[in-house]
């Protein structure tokens, strides 16, 4: 479904990634890991049009997608849930998640993913007239994902949805990513919480110094002993 080859991108003279390679097959979910600083939003934001590539290309569902406006791509197929969510807190659950039906397709089919949103996530139906401002960080987190799920994506890249929550209120945002899966959206997932990404995901990559420095399925990942070593602290 997407295929990145040797991708390269700068901002100004700072070289972030150089020759990176990422492919996710239909209704995969694909780990994106990495330290800070790595590159990790850099390429997603590559991949839904927020930056442009210095070099390399970008394919989705066999079609050139580098150096298109950002809203072709989401027409196309492909939903970007940010990192630090994004939310309008001053407005209901519900109009922020009216506001992701951003294509011409998902705004014919409005009521009806709304619906499902809401089967999808019990909690924002009981919500949907609060302001999400006043939601907690988790219901936030699941505000955002539906959102971006409204626009009835093939593809969804997630932004660290884990971060800043507490540890139980992470493993719930994990059952939402497999809910989604299960659902039938492929998934690209930048994550730090590394074992429970791996948890959820088919594989993984592992960006260092703006390249893939490691890759596999996430059981190879997950008895690494470079990755252990790194990102797990064993
Ligand atoms: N708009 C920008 N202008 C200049 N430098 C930037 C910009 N955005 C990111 N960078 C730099 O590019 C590098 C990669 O940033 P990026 O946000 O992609 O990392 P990340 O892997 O998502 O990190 P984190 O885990 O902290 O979110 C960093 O060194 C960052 O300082
Ligand atoms: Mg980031």
């Amino acid at each position: 479904m997407l295929h990145i080859e040797n991708l390269a991108v700068s901002y100004g003279r700072a070289k972030v990634l150089l020759d990176l390679n990422i492919t996710v097959g239909e209704g995969e979910v694909v780990a994106l890991l990495g330290n800070n600083g790595a590159g990790k939003t850099t390429t997603l934001k590559a991949i839904s049009g927020l930056v442009k590539p210095r070099g390399g290309s970008i394919q989705f569902k066999g079609q050139a997608i580098d150096g298109l406006p950002s809203h072709e791509i989401s027409q196309l197929g492909i939903a970007h849930c940010p990192e630090g969510r994004r939310l309008f807190g001053g407005m209901t659950v519900e109009d922020n998640l009216m506001l992701g039906a951003s294509t011409a397709g998902a705004r014919r089919k409005q009521a009806q993913n709304l619906k499902h949103m809401y089967e999808l996530f019990p909690i924002l139906k009981e919500r949907h007239r609060q302001h999400a401002g006043l939601l907690s960080g988790g219901q936030q987190q699941m505000v955002a994902i539906a959102r971006a799920l409204m626009a009835d994506p093939e593809l969804l890249i997630l932004d660290e949805p884990s971060l800043g929550l507490a540890p139980k209120i992470v493993s719930e945002v994990f059952e939402v990513i497999e809910r989604v899966k299960d659902d039938g959206v492929t998934v690209l997932l930048v994550e730090q919480n590394v074992a429970q990404a791996l948890g959820v995901a088919d594989r993984g990559y592992v960006i260092e110094q703006g390249t893939i420095a490691l890759s596999g399925s996430s059981q190879e990942l997950l008895a690494n002993n470079e990755l252990q070593t790194a990102y797990l602290g064993i």
